[in-house]
């Protein structure tokens, strides 16, 4: 046993590791518990015991040794490194994986942007509404049924202070702060109670327009209408006006463009029509101007609004709305091209 220990003394002397994970191997040969002179200390108790003496110095010597031949290492490392040695300059950085713009913000930008063209200006507006701006100023009778609680989300059972059910809300912000020329594009989120499924969610998107100034006519309307639809779908879509109510609009239509996947033809997308709506418009009610302190007599303006939930899934068929709010990014990375 003393020539085992004796042997071993000798290596422990010439130890070497080139780098830390060779240390750490050394480390477990010699000193982890199931080591070399972790066995050679459970062999000892073998020994006779008139050699007890001579094999228990050998055996602590070992063990001094050892400890202090692998913290002279360590240590020769600790200086290495704190010398920057061990950092190479040239590797190449990490790829770094670039997030993609959400597909409603995509589809939001470029409605904004071609409304951008023809000479309209971002306007924002509260999440959080009183009932004037949702719907008093915009001419909902007292007892509509759009106030109703079923639609409506209250803050607090106060029926004053609510979640805006549309962007047309924005509007009135606008007019009552400024008179015409009024050209603005209001792109929002809004909130309506509706049971969560595949067509419907508690919350969307909306883009509004509003166009107020002197002898604006219908006219006006329908020529950005089908300018927007051509840029949004391509130069070949039609559009098509359909009589309508809304109650802040008078006269007031609903817009089908062709259908952007049969071309008109007919297909199970648009139910065999060719149309596929997408959007509200109408002229500004007089009552609205007069509620906003703009002259009915001397101004006119005509509005429109769209959901961009709508118009993502006419562009990038989306079947089911709640992609939209999941996150999950094997949907999201597919927008990775579109903007
Ligand atoms: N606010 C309407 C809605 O939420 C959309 C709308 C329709 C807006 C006609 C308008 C408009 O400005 O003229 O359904």
């Amino acid at each position: 046993m003393i020539d085992r220990i004796k042997h071993l003394l000798r290596e422990v002397e010439e130890l070497k590791a080139a780098n830390a994970g060779e240390l750490e191997a050394l480390r477990i040969k010699y000193l982890s518990k199931k080591g070399e002179i972790a066995q050679l200390m459970n062999d000892f108790r073998d020994v006779a015991s008139e050699q007890k003496r001579e094999v228990g110095q050998y055996l602590n010597q070992l063990k001094e040794k050892a400890q202090q031949r692998i913290s002279e290492l360590k240590e020769g490392f600790a200086h290495v490194s704190a010398g920057h040695d061990d950092i190479d300059l040239t590797r190449t950085a990490y790829p770094v994986a670039l997030g993609t713009r959400h597909p409603l913000s995509i589809v939001k930008k470029e409605i904004c942007d071609i409304f951008g063209r023809l000479g309209f200006s971002i306007a924002e507006g509260p999440e959080i509404e009183d009932d004037w701006h949702v719907f008093s100023s915009l001419n909902f009778a007292e007892d509509h049924p759009a106030r109703d609680m079923q639609d409506t989300f209250f803050i607090r059972h106060n029926p004053d202070i609510l979640l805006r059910t549309h962007t047309s809300s924005v509007q009135t912000r606008v007019m009552e702060k400024q008179q015409p020329p009024i050209r603005i594009i209001c792109p929002g989120r809004v909130y309506r109670h509706e049971a969560i499924s595949y067509r419907a969610h508690c919350f969307f998107h909306q883009v509004e327009a509003l166009y107020v100034d002197r002898e604006v006519s219908f006219a006006d309307l329908k020529q950005a209408l089908l300018f927007f639809a051509k840029e949004m779908f391509g130069q070949e879509t039609k559009i098509r006006l359909r009589p309508s109510y809304f109650p802040f609009t008078e006269p007031s239509a609903e817009m089908d463009i062709s259908c952007n996947l049969c071309g008109g033809k007919g297909c199970p997308f648009c139910k065999h029509t060719g149309w596929v709506e997408i959007l509200g418009c109408g002229m500004v009610d007089p009552n609205v101007l007069d509620n906003c302190g703009i002259d009915s007599s001397v101004y006119s303006g005509y509005a429109l609004g769209m959901g961009i939930e709508r118009i993502t899934n006419l562009k990038y068929q989306v079947k089911d709305l709640r992609m939209f709010s999941e996150n999950d990014v094997r949907f999201l990375k597919q927008f990775e091209a579109a903007h």
